[in-house]
């Protein structure tokens, strides 16, 4: 499932982003990039160990933790430090698949779920599109700022090359509770007809049965 997750970031909290992102220092992204991606990916990333660094990572996690859309859609169980990637003239990201596990020693967590978060407007960049390999062909993502899109990790991905201005995204990767793309898209929609439900027939019998069906589903089907 690909999912457009709209206001992850109201206009406060991008104006505090990219007040920072002045003051932050970028390295080439191939540092990060495992074998196969390193021959494909151009671009660069935010150093981490700063101030502004910790300031930003936290602004975009918390934001995302605390999205409705985001929890349904990716049931998070473990999450990575967000990457935030910039794109200039010239660069692009060739075709790829997200390393299957990150993180070192005992915070090691499978990445089953990429997000990508867009910091700037469409208008501020030509190209620069997310294209994203579906089963029902490649999808073009480029969205307005404060938005993001959700994807399996599994799905082979690019970004095209940016001709004018400057692409920025944070990138998230995590590892699900629930590991099966599919198993989540079925938990996805269940939920929005439950939300609902709850909204409109909160005492209904139907309301109850497929509350209740959702909650030992999320636990039939999660590992913790
Ligand atoms: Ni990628």
């Amino acid at each position: 499932m690909l999912l457009e997750i709209s206001d992850v970031l109201d206009k406060n909290k991008l104006e505090n982003i990219r007040a920072m992102l002045d003051k932050v220092t970028y390295v080439d992204g191939k540092l990060t990039a495992g074998q196969a991606a390193q021959r494909v990916k151009n671009n660069q990333e935010m150093q981490h160990g700063s101030k502004q660094a910790e300031f930003l990572d936290h602004l975009v996690m918390s934001s995302l933790a605390e999205h409705a859309a985001f929890r349904s859609g990716a049931l998070p169980y473990r999450v990575a430090q967000p990457v935030l990637a910039r794109y200039t003239p010239g660069m692009q990201y060739g075709d790829h698949i997200d390393d299957p596990i990150m993180g070192t020693g005992p915070h090691k967590f499978r990445t089953d779920v990429s997000v990508t978060v867009f910091l700037n407007d469409p208008d501020e960049y030509q190209g620069g599109e997310l294209i994203i390999n579906t089963t029902f062909g490649d999808k073009a993502v480029k969205l307005p700022a404060g938005s993001a899109v959700m994807y399996p990790s599994t799905s082979v991905h690019r970004v095209t090359e940016v001709t004018q201005g400057e692409r920025i995204v944070a990138v998230v990767w995590l590892q699900s509770m629930v590991r099966d793309a599919a198993k989540r898209e079925l938990l996805y929609q269940l939920d929005q007809a439950r939300n609902t439900l709850l909204n409109t027939k909160p005492q209904a019998e139907e309301t109850k049965q497929v509350d209740r069906s959702y909650v030992n589903l999320v636990r039939m089907w999660s590992e913790v």
